[in-house]
């Protein structure tokens, strides 16, 4: 089905809540958040801003509504999606009966709910359709802080499920032109709330071990460093701290890689249509001999197709790399730099990354290079993203 695609702007800042219940004063923002709902309740898809990055969001209790959103986004069936509340009461009416929350769980929620933190629970199979699920015996679940999400669940009065609103394998939208260039005529509303605060999507956590460690399946908004200090503040005394384990740094799983309910670990992700390179500019292991920049720089016709031509070449680098002066003064290509901020400023980078990638692929940019920053705090769920959209890597060494 085609639909005329409609964006309506939407004013953050007009809207407050009092225990869970919004209150919106712009006029023009409660109307847009109303049609939205009465979109959602009437099992279509609808694209709105969260703190992440925006969301096509449709009934999470509906298979019908939200297979929509597989069909949508060209998802494949077998990737669950979150569900996104607005209060804890809707998180409780998605739980098995009886179950009560961890205390390490509950710290979290305490810390970081509403923001960008993605929490796995154990499901209720009679309630939350399979294909949500994937047939897996967990749902993900997230409370988001943005407050035209949280105002969208609400008056929707049921839980929503989002996946990022891009079709599947792009990279994903931080802004309302992003979704409607790319799903423009296959969604009737678009919620406009401006850029997105985070950039990238909210840290996936599995805390249903019996170890009681908490395992990060995809790092995001909310960092490793974050949890580990707010565990060890509120849980030091006790001697019981819960470690947070990293998937692929701190833990392999075999079973887990196999299936594609690890977040972007089966299917393609996060590429534009151009070819993506990383360059990794920090020291190589031992085994690794660097391409020196000049050989690397003769090196690009060869790695675009059918480029005889002038190139235009995309880089993606921190604003105080010395990275992009010494490309630059390549005078063989056409360069067009989106800077990711300062090094010293990982968030900036995280918030920048999907815009950048978009920005130069609706450039018209040949090839996309991006220079690799330190994964520490942001910097980790930078670097996850940067490692699936790249093709190739490659360490650069001096000119
Ligand atoms: O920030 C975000 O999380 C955004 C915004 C819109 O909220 N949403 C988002 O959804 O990134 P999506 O579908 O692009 O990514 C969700 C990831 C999937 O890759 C999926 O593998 C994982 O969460 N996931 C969902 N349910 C799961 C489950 N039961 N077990 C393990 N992983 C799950
Ligand atoms: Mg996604």
């Amino acid at each position: 089905m085609a639909y005329s695609t409609e964006i309506l702007q939407c004013d953050p800042s007009s809207i407050s809540f009092t225990s869970c219940i919004p209150e919106i004063k712009s006029v023009t923002t409660l109307e847009a958040i109303q049609r939205g709902a009465k979109q959602i309740n009437e099992c279509q898809t609808v694209a709105f801003p969260t703190e992440t990055v925006y969301g096509l969001g449709a009934l999470a209790l509906d298979a019908v509504a939200a297979s929509r959103i597989f069909s949508t986004k060209g998802r494949p069936p077998d990737n669950p999606l979150i569900v996104h509340v607005s209060s804890d009461a809707m998180l409780n009416t998605l739980l098995p009966e009886g179950y009560t929350i961890s205390r390490t769980y509950e710290i979290l929620i305490r810390h970081f709910w509403p923001g960008p933190l993605t929490l796995l629970f154990p499901t209720n199979p009679t309630l939350v359709p399979s294909i949500i699920t994937a047939n897996q015996p967990t749902v993900a679940v997230r409370m988001p802080s943005h407050p035209v999400a949280r105002a969208l669940i609400a008056l929707a009065d049921a839980p929503i499920a989002a996946p990022s609103a891009n079709s599947s394998g792009r990279p994903s939208p931080t802004r309302a032109e992003h979704v409607f260039k790319d799903l423009d005529g296959k969604l009737g509303v678009i919620l406009d709330g401006g850029p997105c605060g985070v950039g990238l999507e909210s840290t996936v956590i599995d805390g249903l071990h019996a170890d009681g460690n908490i395992r990060v399946l995809r790092p995001g908004g909310v960092t490793v460093e974050d949890l580990e200090s707010v565990l060890q503040r509120e849980l030091g005394d006790s001697g019981d701290v819960p470690k947070v384990l990293v998937h692929r740094r701190d833990f392999r799983d075999e079973a887990i890689e196999q299936a594609p309910t690890t977040p972007g670990m089966k299917y393609r992700h996060y590429s534009p249509a151009v070819p993506v390179i990383l360059l990794r500019t920090s020291s190589p292991p031992s085994d690794v001999t660097p391409t020196p920049i000049k050989t690397f720089l003769e090196s690009l016709h060869n790695r675009v197709q059918g480029s005889e031509g002038h190139l235009k070449i995309g880089l993606l680098a921190p604003s105080d790399s010395p990275l992009p002066t010494n490309f630059t003064s390549s005078s063989d290509f056409e360069w067009q730099t989106f800077p990711l901020g300062p090094i010293a400023d990982p968030s900036i980078s995280a918030q920048r990354l999907f815009d950048g990638l978009l920005t130069l692929d609706a450039a018209g940019v040949d090839l996309i290079l991006i220079e690799e920053i330190k994964e520490e705090r942001e910097g980790l769920a930078v670097m996850n993203r940067v490692n699936k959209a790249a093709g190739e890597a490659i360490w650069l060494g001096p000119s």
